[in-house]
């Protein structure tokens, strides 16, 4: 007989994702930057971006996600919060606890985590330890950024990638051969190439784009074949390949070398622009309505970011409630 302390997998049971109302489109940013629809379109696949007003903070789309992450999952509480962001609302103290007092969850252990983009699955792995710890049987993990606040706003080589958005999944305590069990979670970072992504304030943003696509193929490419490694799997057992949301190349380049087909990639950087830690919760929400991701498909999720950090993660996508 099998006691339910013994498992410590940490397993998908809700996800959930929140993206501001307002929507700023190629065409309007052409109006304020040096710059055309065709260029942003071509180099960077975006089309549209969502972006939060003055009556919307970093918190607000975190609560929003976690509502829609915490239904799904049919959970009213989890038993610790992991927030994942770059862009806070202030310095201290961290989000987290204030988000997860918001969500009537006062008195869990409850924390900030800064990865850049690769947030998410630094959180995903942080959510597997409170588990495997005892700290916690359920987590909620929250990958929320404000990536529009950083650029300043003329600087027409950052403006046109960044969006606002929050993405939210929550795990329970379960068994490794369970669908939606995390697996080994690949994580690494460089900081001796800091310099390629900063801002010391908002407005600020310092970004030397071609280096930044260069590292982030080589790394999301080689931290994906270890991934897939590591859980046992090939690369062809892959039906779903989820890559943080930068540039649609940067996402072809890795598709390709990893030899995924294209038919395979999920992607909406096209309507959402980069989202920071929310690009791949907010991805996930989205195919996982839209049935582009389904139960039983094995998926490798994978990031790159500032820091530079990158990582990757296999699972297999569960059932959830819609
Ligand atoms: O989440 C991780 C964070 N960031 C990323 O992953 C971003 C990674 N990098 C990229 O996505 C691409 O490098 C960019 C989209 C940022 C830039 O694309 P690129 O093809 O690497 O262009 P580039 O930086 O080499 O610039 C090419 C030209 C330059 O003009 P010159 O020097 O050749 O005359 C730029 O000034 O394109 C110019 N340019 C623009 N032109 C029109 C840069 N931004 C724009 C613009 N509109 N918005």
């Amino acid at each position: 007989m099998h006691n339910p302390g013994d498992a410590t997998a940490a397993v998908i049971c809700g996800i959930g994702a929140a993206l501001p109302s307002r929507v700023v489109s190629n065409a309007e940013l052409c109006t304020r930057l040096d710059t055309t629809d065709e260029w942003i379109r071509s180099r960077t696949g975006i089309s549209f971006r969502h972006v939060t007003g003055a009556d919307s903070s970093t918190e607000d789309l975190a609560v929003q996600a976690a509502e829609q992450a915490l239904a799904v999952a049919g959970a009213t509480s989890v038993e610790a919060v992991v927030l994942a962001t770059t862009t806070p609302d202030r310095c201290c103290p961290a989000a987290a606890p204030a988000v997860a007092s918001r969500l009537g969850l006062t008195g869990v252990p409850a924390i900030d985590l800064a990865a850049g983009c690769t947030g998410f699955l630094y959180g995903l792995a942080t959510a597997v330890g409170f588990i495997s710890s005892r700290t916690a049987n359920a987590v909620l993990i929250i990958g929320v950024d404000r990536l529009s606040t950083l650029p300043a706003r003329d600087d027409r080589t950052t403006v046109p990638l960044f969006g606002d958005g929050a993405g939210a999944m929550v795990l329970r305590r379960g068994r490794l051969e369970d669908d939606g069990a995390i697996g080994p979670v690949v994580l690494g970072s460089d900081g001796t190439q800091a310099e390629l992504i900063q801002a010391a304030h908002p407005g600020s943003l310092q970004m030397q784009g071609a280096e930044v696509f260069r590292h982030a193929v080589d790394r999301m490419t080689s931290a994906c074949a270890q991934a897939v490694a590591a859980v046992g799997w090939c690369m062809n057992d892959i039906d779903r390949l989820v890559p943080h949301q930068a540039n649609a190349r940067i996402t072809s380049f890795v598709a390709r070398q990893l030899e995924v087909p294209d038919s395979r990639v999920l992607g909406n950087v096209d309507l959402v622009g980069n989202t920071g830690a929310a690009s791949i919760p907010l991805l996930l929400a989205q195919s996982a309505s839209d049935d582009r991701l389904q139960a039983g498909q094995r998926v490798l999720l994978t990031a790159f970011g500032a820091g530079l950090t990158w990582g990757a993660v296999t699972l297999t996508w569960p059932e959830l409630a819609s």
